[in-house]
């Protein structure tokens, strides 16, 4: 999956920011929705390259972000756009990486989820919410399916695609198969979040915001 954003890189921000419905709105929301905190310390799952930190960084100089992504490229991207910021930048899986415990004011992960399975995400937001303090959220902005059975026919395409061309099991693989808005909840809930709430809204595009 990295190679597919590396091969994009040139071009990631500007069609980000043109391409997809209302994402100069919904990246400017969600880092309005960030921790106003000195020193807040942000963790961000699938940072790339940073688009929705910009906004953040500029008027939070103080925090504290530790980014994961699995493109070095995309990282270098992100690490050249905010010197002199705070960025701790890990290459590497957020399904992998191990997270400290109760330390971040926020979480948040933009555009990056909608790859995964719901029975991926449930153990995955269950350590999100442990690296997150008493008080901390977990801000999540991404896009949804609109219907169980859109859902489902994004589910039954991954697995034809993953059959034709023999991937592993477990191997990761670059097809969307957002859940709905409703089954994201779920999922977060499923997690151990107290509360999950629709903060904004884009056409497909949500912004959600689970408590601790
Ligand atoms: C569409 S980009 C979004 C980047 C950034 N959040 C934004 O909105 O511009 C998706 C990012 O998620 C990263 N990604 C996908 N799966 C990941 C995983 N399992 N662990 C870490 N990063 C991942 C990709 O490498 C890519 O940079």
């Amino acid at each position: 999956m990295a190679e597919f954003f590396e091969r994009r890189l040139d071009e990631y921000d500007r069609h980000q920011l043109t391409c997809i419905e209302s994402a100069p709105e919904f990246y400017t929301f969600t880092s309005k929705c960030l921790p106003a905190l000195e020193n807040a310390r942000i963790l961000d799952l699938g940072c790339g390259t940073g688009l929705e930190l910009e906004g953040y960084l500029e008027d939070n100089p103080t925090a504290e972000i530790t980014g994961i992504d699995l493109s070095p490229r995309m990282l270098e991207a992100a690490k050249k756009k905010f010197p002199g910021r705070k960025l701790t930048l890990i290459t590497g899986s957020y399904f992998d990486v191990s997270f400290p415990t109760d330390v971040f004011d926020a979480a948040v992960s933009v555009e990056s989820l909608h790859h995964f399975t719901r029975e991926e995400k449930i153990p995955l937001y269950a350590r999100v919410r442990a690296a997150l303090k008493a008080s901390g959220y977990f801000l999540l902005t991404d896009y949804y399916a609109q219907s169980d059975e859109e859902e489902e026919r994004f589910r039954r395409e991954l697995y034809r695609l993953k059959r034709e061309q023999n991937t592993e099991q477990g191997e990761l693989y670059h097809y969307d198969t957002p859940l709905t808005a409703e089954h994201e909840a779920q999922a977060l809930s499923e997690a151990g979040f107290s509360s999950v709430e629709v903060l904004g809204r884009w056409g497909v595009t949500y912004t959600l915001k689970a408590c601790r």
